[in-house]
């Protein structure tokens, strides 16, 4: 992870995800710990503890809170288990910070901290991915008739009723607008996006307490994109092919603008996650280590 403009890199305890189906291509016998390991880190302090200064560990005693069959709301996309996967080690890796350890996971505290508070995650599938992660950590302690979950194919709101608590997913592929946001195009190369465009949709991200964005995966459909903006915005027609580098710059200043003049940090804690492996297959893993390195220099 990278940080990125002004905003705050994610807080790896909700990154925290148990299934993720990807991060197991490692001989699992290479990563297990040693027994006798000296353990030198301090208890975890947000102050002073580099999170995003780690690695994963493999550890058999980890009792994930959900799998994809004990929470209700992964989508199949997403489920490692509907999808044929027969072992379990996956839900065994943890996130081990270099300098302290991490607390576990409480769901009771995180819904305390959201008590009468709105959690939007706004981007792609992958952001909807960490947003029913986030959900599945916290819905288990909910009695059935004390929470809700309305699904659209836009917006989508989970509710803890007794917290007054929701944990939203807004679905927004570029953050920037974009011709292919509501009714998806699947040829990449007829795709245009507005990167310089985001007031209509960011309307819905407003009055929220927290937001997480993400974006990254939708820019990678080729070396160049189909761009509108500024001058060039003439119609559909006015669009100029840019290199995807380029685009997912103005496209990412477009979105920190719009922060910057519409959100009050003393309101709203804003995120932004940068790349993670996808969802689709293991080995984009390993691509997405490349992408993430030239990334970084933009
Ligand atoms: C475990 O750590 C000890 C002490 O550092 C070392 O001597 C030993 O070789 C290690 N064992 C393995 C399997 O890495
Ligand atoms: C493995 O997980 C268990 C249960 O969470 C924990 O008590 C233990 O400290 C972990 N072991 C290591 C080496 O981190
Ligand atoms: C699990 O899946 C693998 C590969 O798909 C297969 O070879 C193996 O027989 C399966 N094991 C069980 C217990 O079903
Ligand atoms: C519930 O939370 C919302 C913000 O999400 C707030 O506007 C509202 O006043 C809260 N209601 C109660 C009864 O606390
Ligand atoms: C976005 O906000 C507008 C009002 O500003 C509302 O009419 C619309 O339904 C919202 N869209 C979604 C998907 O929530
Ligand atoms: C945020 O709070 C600080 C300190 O209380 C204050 O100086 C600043 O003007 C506030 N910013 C906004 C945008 O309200």
């Amino acid at each position: 992870m990278f940080l990125l403009f002004r905003i705050f890199i994610l807080n790896t305890i909700w990154l925290f995800d148990g299934v993720n189906c990807l991060t197991d291509d490692r001989k699992i016998e290479d990563v297990v710990l040693n027994g006798t390991w000296i353990d030198d880190r301090f208890d975890f302090d947000p102050e002073e503890c580099n999170v995003a200064n780690g690695k994963w560990i493999f550890n058999h005693s980890i009792k994930p809170l959900y799998s994809d069959m004990s929470c209700p709301y992964i989508d199949k996309q997403f489920s490692c288990v509907k999808n044929g996967r027969n072992d379990s080690h996956y839900l065994h890796w943890e996130w081990q910070p270099e300098d302290c350890n991490l607390p576990q996971f409480n769901p009771e505290i995180a819904l305390k901290k959201l008590q009468g508070k709105r959690l939007l995650f706004v981007g792609d599938s992958l952001q909807r991915n960490q947003w029913e992660s986030f959900v599945c950590l916290v819905q288990g302690i909910i009695p059935e008739k004390k929470k809700s979950m309305k699904r659209g194919r836009v917006h989508s709101v989970f509710k803890a009723k007794e917290y007054n608590a929701s944990i939203e997913f807004y679905w927004a592929p570029f953050l920037v607008e974009s011709n292919t946001d509501i009714n998806i195009i699947g040829d990449p190369k007829k795709r245009i996006i507005k990167v310089d465009e985001i007031n209509e949709r960011a309307k819905n991200w407003t009055g929220v307490d927290i937001l997480v964005f993400n974006s990254y995966v939708w820019w990678m459909s080729g070396l160049r994109v189909k761009a509108l903006w500024g001058s060039f915005s003439n119609g559909e027609e006015g669009y100029e092919e840019l290199d995807t580098s380029i685009a997912y710059n103005l496209g990412l200043r477009t979105w920190a603008n719009w922060v910057d003049s519409t959100i009050n940090p003393n309101k709203t804690r804003v995120f932004f996650t940068t790349m993670s492996p996808a969802h689709t297959k293991s080995l984009s893993l390993k691509l997405h280590i490349s992408i993430t390195i030239s990334l970084t220099f933009l």
